[in-house]
């Protein structure tokens, strides 16, 4: 968010709009909240967990496309080329909610990074749903209530999160800098009613 401050601003507009002022999103406002779903999708989709999902050995002799995978092979998907292959994504190193959204709905002609970014087949991650449900409150709550602006480097130049990945089965990073300030004295209302605090 603190890369993509449209993003930030088209999403917390939504949110405002359909939700107000006075309480956070709920699950019941999932429907109306198309770009904040929007966002998600992008989400998982431009920094993926697990950019090489998990290796898994054939356990018998398979045939992909006229090519031999013999039994005992250690098959690794490359997610993170899938998710940005310019055919089903225009544009990858662009982070950009609104590929997935068409005439205000979600645009189901779009391959949705959920189905790729939690690993394949029998051994899908079984965590998907209670994930991207997570996802979908975390993103909106905290967009609903805060702005996220960037660290600027000595350069001035903004942070770039690929710039910190290290390698591991998993996407990490070194550091996220980043700003996490409320919205008005209203949003500091609401986020110390909901936290007790
Ligand atoms: C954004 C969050 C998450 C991502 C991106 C993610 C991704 C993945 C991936 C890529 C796999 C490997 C699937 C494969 O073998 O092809 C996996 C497996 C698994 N995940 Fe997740 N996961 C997430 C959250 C969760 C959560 C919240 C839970 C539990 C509540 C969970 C439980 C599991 C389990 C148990 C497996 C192993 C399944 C098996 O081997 O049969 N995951 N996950």
């Amino acid at each position: 968010m603190s890369l993509f401050p449209d993003v930030q601003r088209k999403a917390q507009d939504e949110i405002s709009r359909q939700v107000g002022p006075d309480t956070l999103p709920d699950f019941d406002d999932y429907d109306k909240l198309v770009y904040v779903q929007a966002v998600v999708l992008e989400t998982m989709r431009w920094l993926p967990v697990a950019p090489l999902a998990i290796p898994h050995r054939v356990t018998r002799d398979d045939e992909y496309r006229g090519m031999l995978i013999p039994e005992g092979s250690t098959v690794i998907p490359n997610t993170w080329a899938i998710l940005r292959n310019p055919e089903d994504y225009p544009e990858p190193e662009r982070f950009n909610p609104d590929r997935f959204i068409k005439d205000g709905c979600l645009d189901t002609s779009v391959r949705s990074p959920l189905t790729l970014a939690f690993g394949y087949g029998r051994r899908t991650c079984p965590g998907r749903w209670l994930s991207s449900a997570s996802l979908f409150m975390i993103i909106a709550s905290t967009l609903h209530t805060m702005d996220i602006h960037p660290i600027l480097g000595p350069n001035g130049e903004p942070f770039d999160p690929e710039k910190h990945a290290f390698p591991g089965i998993k996407l990490n990073f070194d550091k996220l800098p980043c700003a996490v300030t409320p919205r008005s004295t209203k949003a500091a209302e609401l986020i110390r009613k909901y936290t007790n605090n």
